[in-house]
Parts: C-alpha cells; structure tokens; sequence
C-alpha cells in the first residue's frame, strides 16, 4: 500500500528519478547531525529533500493534507505546495483560503525551512489532538510553498562553507529578481486614484496577456495563475536579509526612494503586520540594533514598516496581490542574514512558530458572507465596497466573500450588474468575523413585481369603478 501511494507520487511529482540521478543531494547520502524533533530536522533542505520533506508530511497526513504544483522553474524544478485543509483539494463554501510563500529570492533561506517545520508541526498537533490547530485546519485551507526560487537556492547552497555571498542566488536561472517581474499595478492605480478607474483586480481578464509577456519568469507566470484560480484572502510572503513586517503598498505614488505609501487599507494593513511582529520577540524588541550599523531602520515602528517608506520597490509580489486580487499580503524580513549558519534554525523556529500561527489566524476577521440571489443562488463576482475605503473586494464562485476589516462600524454594500444593491451597517469587533449575507434581487424580477402591483392596482380599481 505505501509502496504504491509512493510511486503515485512519483509519477505525480516526476520526482524519484530525478532523486536518484542526483545522490550527491539525496538525503541518503547526508550525514543528519543536527537535532530532529517529532520529524522536523533543522537542516537546509535542498530541492530533493524539500520533496521527501513534503512527503513525508503528507504520508503521515493524508486526511489533511495534499501536494500539488503551480508550475516549474527555468531550469525545470516543480514549484511544489502542500496544502493542509480538512478537505485537500476542494475549496470549501464560506471557509477561506491562505497561503504562505517561501524562498521567492532564491539565497534568502530562512522562510523555506521555516514553511517545511511548519507543515510538518500542523501535521503533529493535528494528531496529538491541539484544539488551536484542529480549529485553525477546520476552518481554514492552508496552502504552504517553501520555494518559489527552487533554482536560485540550489545556486546559493552549492557554494561551499557556511559563509554565502550576499546575492548568489538571488534571482532565477534566467537572472530576473523575481520579486521585482510583477505586473507593475501601483502605477496603475496611482493613475487611477487621480483620474478615476478601478481600485481593485486591475489584471481582470489579462490572463491571456500574463501568458504571452515574455519578460515574465516562468516562476511569476506560475504564481500568477495560482493568485488568479484560487479565492485566496490572506498571505505572506517570506523573505530574509532583515526583521522586519513590511505592508503596502511598497512603491511610491511620487517616485522617491523613501515616502511613506499608504493603500487603502493601511489600518488592516498595520495590525496584520503588528500580528506577526509582535509574536517575534526579535523583531519585536525595541531595542534590537539594526541588523548592519549604517542600516536606515527610521521607517520600522514595533517591527513593523509601510513598504515605500522603507524603499521603493516597483514590480512586487505583495501589492500584486493587493491590486490583481482579493488576497491581502505582507512581506516578512526573518532574519538580518539571508543564509544563515545550518545550528541557528530551530532558534529562528522558536521565534517565528507563534507568528506563523497567529498570522494565519487573521484571516478570521472583518467581515464575511454569501451574496446569493432571491431564490437562493450564489452570486459570484458581486462587489463588496466599504464606506470610506476605495478599495473594493469581489465574491467568489459560491458567492462566498470575505472583508478583513480592523474593529469599528462600517457600511458594506453588496452590488452585481442586474441586481439591486443592499447596503448594511456592521459593527466589526477584533475577532472572529462577523457574518453579514446579501440577499439580492434582480432588476428583472423587480419589473415584474411592480407589473403585478399595478395590475392588482387595475383590478381593484376597475372593481370599485364597476366598468
Ligand atoms: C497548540 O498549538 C498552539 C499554536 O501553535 C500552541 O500555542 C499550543 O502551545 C499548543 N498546545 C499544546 C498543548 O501543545
Ligand atoms: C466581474 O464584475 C465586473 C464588474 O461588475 C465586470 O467588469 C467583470 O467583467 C466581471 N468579471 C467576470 C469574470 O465576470
Ligand atoms: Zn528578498
């Protein structure tokens, strides 16, 4: 039986002939010297090991959890994912989705072996029974994926002894800092903001032009289509080179190198980043001296940073999420070394566990719902706009939404092309989300409503007059 679920997955993953064809970094071959606990070594991964680590997770939990693939790198390496959900594999009406992504520039190793112990710790406190973990996997599909610079890691962790150049790879195989091939949307919607446009899924149907644009890596084009498929609300993305909770949005409105650039939501945006920092007592602490001393750290509050005050970065992956889709992301600085000593791993676990829980946990609050039409249909793509912030979220396919909102009292509306909008009053406190449905009626059915009215009104009349 595990012999036969194991060759599946090869077949799935093309990825045992691969192993055997490179023993040099197979896991066979490495000695394993540094402490394991309940199956998590703190070691480097590399690309081979991800996968046996992945497997291994998913061969000890395969009710909750699942490996799939978003596409390949340059040089042919599987942008792999685990996904940890009670359902694998199917979006749930009502329950949201979240992702993490690891390792985007390829030397930055920290947050992809710290997303390898977190998928293998979700696994373990499923099955010891943790009520936080059982509730967290319930109520929400968890989609992990250590690397999405698979090539540029194996660069940077071929070079020999510990100490690793700084850039050594950083970018793909192509040489394209992949954090910096996005669509560039803030420009978009800086024009927008003074001329009028949408505030919101600016790529809206630009799949097609996605997949044709040959500047784009074929690492971005991959997280593109995964942003664009799945009606994800929340995510980070994990970097390294400093501590820091970074928000949008990351590029400057003017163009200068440092100017603090506020979205929408920057409230959210602030408290979400606060969520993670405060969890890490490093990046937390006050009194931590920057990580290099001539570092500009003026812009960092609570170890938290607004992306354009800190610099200017055109062509990111976080304000892409912001402007292409529903899903609110933040950057994280894990550590002032990007590829630290192999011995300093479990410490950057210790510090991050409780952040990557408690962030995951955000998504729980705001605002969600179904908006569904009078006879009781989902109303997919419907627009929920909040008073007072121009930045609009849509339904998904079972009419299901999700608005992370900081406490206070808002007004939502719910409004779709033929249907009468509803506006409701809502007060948000910090946690769980408040559920708010939209039941809305259609135009068409609103003519025939008043033709009844006025025909009763033509009976009725024609009664009393006797004619
Ligand atoms: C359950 O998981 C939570 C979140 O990671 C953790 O804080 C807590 O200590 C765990 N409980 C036990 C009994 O280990
Ligand atoms: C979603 O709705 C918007 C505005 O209501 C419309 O412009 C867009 O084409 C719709 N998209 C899809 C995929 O239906
Ligand atoms: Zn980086």
């Amino acid at each position: 039986m595990a012999v036969r679920v194991v060759l599946a997955l090869c077949a799935v993953l093309a990825a045992c002939r691969a192993a055997a064809a490179e023993p040099a970094a197979g896991a066979a071959s490495r000695r394993r010297r540094l402490s394991a606990e309940e199956g998590i070594s703190f070691e480097y991964h590399r690309y081979a090991e991800l996968r046996e680590a992945l497997v291994a997770v998913w061969l000890q939990c395969p009710a909750i959890s699942r490996i799939y693939t978003v596409g390949r790198s340059a040089e042919g390496r599987e942008l792999l994912v685990i996904e940890i959900s009670d359902r694998p594999g199917e979006h749930e009406p009502g329950e949201p989705e979240f992702k993490y992504v690891g390792n985007m520039h390829g030397n930055e190793a920290v947050g992809r072996e710290l997303l390898i112990f977190l998928a293998q710790y979700l696994c373990n406190e499923y099955q010891k029974g943790n009520d936080t973990i059982i509730n967290l996997i319930h109520s929400t599909r968890i989609h992990i994926m250590p690397s999405l610079n698979p090539d540029g890691f194996e660069k940077a962790a071929s070079q020999p002894g510990e100490l690793k150049d700084w850039f050594v790879g950083r970018s793909n195989a192509q040489g394209i800092d992949l954090n910096r091939n996005f669509p560039d949307l803030d420009r978009i919607v800086y024009i927008n903001e003074k001329e009028g446009g949408p505030n919101n899924h600016l790529l809206k149907n630009m799949k097609k032009a996605v997949d044709q644009n040959p500047k784009l890596a074929p690492e971005t084009k991959g997280v593109i289509h995964w942003i664009m498929d799945i009606p994800f609300v929340l995510s980070a993305n994990l970097h390294g080179g400093d501590l820091v909770a970074n928000y949008p949005y990351d590029e400057t409105r003017s163009g200068s190198a440092h100017e603090y650039s506020s979205c929408p939501d920057d409230a959210i945006f602030q408290s979400l980043a606060r969520s993670y920092s405060s969890f890490n007592p490093a990046m937390s602490d006050p009194n931590r001296p920057p990580c290099r001393k001539n570092d500009d750290d003026s812009s960092f509050v609570d170890g938290t940073t607004n992306g354009g005050a800190w610099y200017s970065v055109p062509g990111g992956m976080q304000d892409f999420n912001y402007l292409s889709s529903n899903c609110f992301e933040i950057t994280v600085e894990l550590s002032c070394e990007k590829f630290p000593p192999e011995e300093t791993l479990k410490g950057y676990w210790e510090d991050n566990k409780n952040s990557l829980i408690n962030y995951i946990e955000q998504i729980h609050r705001g605002v969600k719902g179904f908006v569904k039409d009078l006879q009781g249909n989902p109303i997919s793509n419907a627009t929920i706009s909040v008073e007072g912030i121009s930045h609009d979220i849509t339904s998904a396919k079972d009419g299901d939404y999700w608005r992370l909102l900081v406490p206070g009292n808002y007004k939502l509306t719910a409004s779709a092309p033929g249907y009468l909008a509803i506006t409701k009053k809502v007060a948000v406190p910090f946690s769980p989300a408040v559920v708010v449905d939209f039941e809305l009626e259609s135009l068409s059915e609103r003519k025939e409503e008043e033709k009844e009215e006025l025909m009763e009104w033509w009976k009725m009349m024609s009664e009393t007059l006797n004619f």
